[in-house]
């Protein structure tokens, strides 16, 4: 018995702890040689377990609290799930903003909106740590699996501070898989040094997704 039991333990633990030291490696480099993740990567990550268990599109796009006709900028859209969550909620009115620095990820993106018929989302060339917005424009600002992959996140934080509208939104989502994973207290302290009050939390270590405010 304890032969069969020890012999499961192996053949699960193999995978897990194969796909920890992945993660670690990943983890080293981009600490060294930081870099934006490529578009092809962007179709690896998103996938049908991570939005079917772990970070699902429309609870994620609820708990930003988009409404109606809201002025939404995403930075890191990838693949576009979350941002058709998003899109979904705000309605034609609505006009969600999917920032990247690579160009190649928004011609992607486009493509795809094209052929759902997607008219609020506008995929757009933009740098988070100097937006191409006016300063209290935006109702929601958010970012899947994507601040800590900034090099410079409070810079990047004071920037969302500066174009959002007083009582917007800014929301985050981490997953433990990501290699650039920041403990829940870490994104809080960037968050407290750009100036942002924290206004909800919801989710556990795994996934957690937090809601900032600038008043
Ligand atoms: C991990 S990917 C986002 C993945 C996507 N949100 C998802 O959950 O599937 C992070 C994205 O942030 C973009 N990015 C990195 N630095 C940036 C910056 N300074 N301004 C705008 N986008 C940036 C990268 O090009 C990359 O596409």
């Amino acid at each position: 018995m304890n032969t069969v039991l020890l012999i499961i333990l192996i053949i699960l633990g193999i995978p897990v702890l194969l796909l920890l030291n992945l993660i670690t490696v990943v983890k080293l480099v981009r600490k060294i040689y930081p870099f934006p993740i490529p578009q092809f990567m962007t179709e690896f990550i998103d996938n049908p377990v991570r939005r079917k268990y772990w970070q699902k599109p429309d609870q994620i796009a609820q708990r930003t609290g988009a409404f109606p006709g809201a002025v939404v900028v995403e930075v890191g859209p990838g693949k576009g799930s979350y941002t058709k969550a998003v899109a979904k909620r705000i309605g034609s009115e609505g006009i969600v903003y999917a920032i990247d620095i690579q160009q190649s990820i928004l011609d992607r993106l486009q493509e795809r909106l094209d052929k759902a018929e997607i008219k609020n989302i506008i995929p757009k060339l933009d740098d988070a740590y100097d937006l191409d917005f006016e300063n209290n424009s935006v109702d929601i600002i958010f970012a899947i699996t994507c601040l800590p992959e900034i090099p410079e996140p409070v810079k990047v934080l004071k920037e969302f501070r500066r174009i959002l509208k007083p009582g917007g939104t800014i929301s985050f989502c981490e997953l433990f898989l990501d290699p650039d994973y920041p403990f829940r207290r870490t994104e809080k302290k960037w968050a407290f040094e750009a100036g942002l009050v924290l206004k909800e939390e919801f989710g556990n270590w795994f996934s957690y997704q937090l809601n900032f405010s600038k008043e």
